[in-house]
């Protein structure tokens, strides 16, 4: 399995900190924000991993990570030339995949539980997709599920009347079909592609799975949710 870290975008929502950096090379207590999903990845045995950021500072993620080495990773970089969305982001990786299943993960998340298991289910699986869920206070904020029991039969992108409190998490994990759904997407009202619709073509066709996060789980892309970051990593810091 190959693992890809999400790090474009431009970080709008934490100006005037992204003016002359990168959301994700800022940091989360007492690490570059990007370190963070890539320990996850090599946590669960994904070394082999491609990191697609934007334009104005693909030079700082080459100086930060190198070859990937001193992490225990092969790092691949990726450039997106425009920001049109986490979906656009994640075609660029199709080459690289190689027609493996992928480990995706949002640059700016931050998670506590380890995937080794999870990964390794997904691998052995019947699903082509499979998404995880937190319960929030803010789930206004997020990709949101709405639940049948256990099962999720729809998302939506940051609703204002959400039909649950489970944020979905910016990680998940995809056969090579993602790169298919992909090409026959359209943009949303907001001129992006939708990683939100991307799983909605595959809960609508049977094919997604879900788990939950049991451990803390949070975003860093606006101030308040940085500064929780930063507080989660140091309160459960094991020394
Ligand atoms: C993105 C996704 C959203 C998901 C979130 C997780 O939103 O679009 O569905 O819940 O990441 O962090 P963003 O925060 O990039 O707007």
């Amino acid at each position: 399995m190959k693992g890809i870290i999400l790090a474009g975008g431009s970080g709008q929502r934490l100006h005037p900190l992204t003016k002359i950096t990168n959301k994700h090379l800022l940091p989360v207590y007492n690490k570059p924000m990007i370190y963070y999903p890539i320990e996850k990845m090599v946590q669960a045995g994904i070394k082999d991993i491609l990191i697609v950021s934007g334009k104005g500072h693909a030079g700082d993620f080459l100086n930060l990570l190198g070859s990937g080495k001193e992490l225990g990773a092969r790092f691949t970089y990726e450039l997106q030339d425009e920001a049109g969305g986490i979906a656009q982001a994640l075609s660029l990786a199709e080459d690289f995949s190689d027609n493996e299943r992928i480990a995706v993960i949002l640059g700016d998340n931050i998670i506590e539980d380890d995937l080794s298991e999870e990964i390794k289910d997904f691998e052995k699986g019947k699903f082509d997709a499979k998404i995880f869920l937190k319960e929030v206070e803010d789930p206004e904020r997020f990709g949101v599920a709405e639940l049948d029991g256990d099962k999720v039969i729809g998302i939506e992108e940051k609703p204002k009347n959400p039909k649950s409190n489970y944020a979905v998490v910016g990680l998940y994990l995809y056969t090579s079909e993602v790169f298919d759904v992909i090409k026959n997407l359209k943009p949303s009202a907001r001129g992006e592609y939708e990683i939100t619709d991307v799983n909605n073509h595959f809960i609508e066709k049977g094919k997604m799975g879900a788990g939950f996060i049991k451990g803390y789980w949070t975003d860093a892309g606006t101030f308040d949710s940085l500064l929780r970051a930063s507080q989660l990593v140091k309160e459960n810091a094991k020394d």
